[in-house]
């Protein structure tokens, strides 16, 4: 690999936040590899929306930083977020704007020619059974078709980095083999995704490396081999080693 490409694409340095008394993030400090789909798993209350928010830049770290690609998101965030395409856990989107208005939208905020993006809108669109919906305000939507265009938005920017919050919530299985297939290759492209979900199956199929926090703490971290041993597991079901991991102490 030559050296003037830079492997290491999130960088949590020292990482906390709290809220009031709570401290609901403790000391985070891990890098996230160029091309890993990496996994950000944990009980509720864990800390992992917390976490996101701030490496989205919706959330100011109480200590530390978070680097994109080398850029501050608190320092330099215009930058660091050009780089990133956010999935929330709920699919946001200006009810009165059409499913193609919202797309134009995105490319505007992005800087990318309609022109340019055509192709790979068209191919989005028809994968999810959009391309009949575009013309129709997105108040009309199901959940499903939401989240669906949501995803459809951030890969038509082709982000270095995805940053998804619950990818599956309110999807179908069809909606399911696609999503996967669509991040599968997302990353298999060089870009990086880092994902926090309840849905272990979709976490042990796609994800390189995860880390568990529980209480604001990472707890284990490392690809599911490295999971299953510092868990102490007798087999390879992250369902099996999550629980493991997360049981309340008695
Ligand atoms: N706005 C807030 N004010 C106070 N406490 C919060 C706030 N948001 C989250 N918390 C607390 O921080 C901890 C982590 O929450 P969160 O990041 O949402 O966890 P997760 O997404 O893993 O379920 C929890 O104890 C939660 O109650
Ligand atoms: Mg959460």
């Amino acid at each position: 690999m030559a050296n003037n490409i830079r492997m290491e694409m999130i960088r949590f340095e020292q990482v906390s936040k709290n809220y009031g008394a709570v401290e609901a993030v403790k000391n985070l400090d891990f890098s996230v590899e160029k091309g890993v789909c990496f996994g950000f798993l944990g009980p509720n209350g864990a800390g992992k929306t917390t976490t996101i928010k701030m490496l989205t830049g919706i959330l100011i770290p109480t200590g530390g930083r978070i680097l994109i690609d080398g850029h501050d998101i608190q320092r330099e965030p215009d930058k660091a977020k050009q780089l990133i395409g956010f999935i929330p856990d709920k699919p946001f989107i200006y009810d009165k704007l059409t499913g193609a208005e919202f797309l134009d939208f995105i490319l505007d905020i992005y800087k990318i020619g309609r022109k340019t993006a055509e192709p790979k809108r068209r191919e989005l669109l028809k994968v999810f059974a959009l391309a009949d919906w575009q013309n129709e305000l997105v108040e009309n939507y199901s959940h499903g078709m939401k989240q669906k265009l949501v995803i459809t938005g951030v890969l038509i920017h082709n982000p270095l980095v995805m940053v998804i919050d619950e990818p599956m919530v309110g999807l179908d299985p069809h909606g399911h083999k696609i999503v996967k297939h669509l991040l599968r290759e997302f990353c298999a492209n060089g870009n990086t995704i880092f994902m926090s979900t309840h849905t272990l199956s979709v976490a042990q199929e796609l994800c390189h490396r995860i880390s568990i926090i529980d209480k604001g703490n990472i707890i284990a971290t490392g690809d599911i081999g490295e999971l299953r041993s510092q868990a102490h597991a007798d087999s390879d079901q992250l369902e099996q080693i999550f629980l493991k991991l997360t049981e309340p102490a008695e």
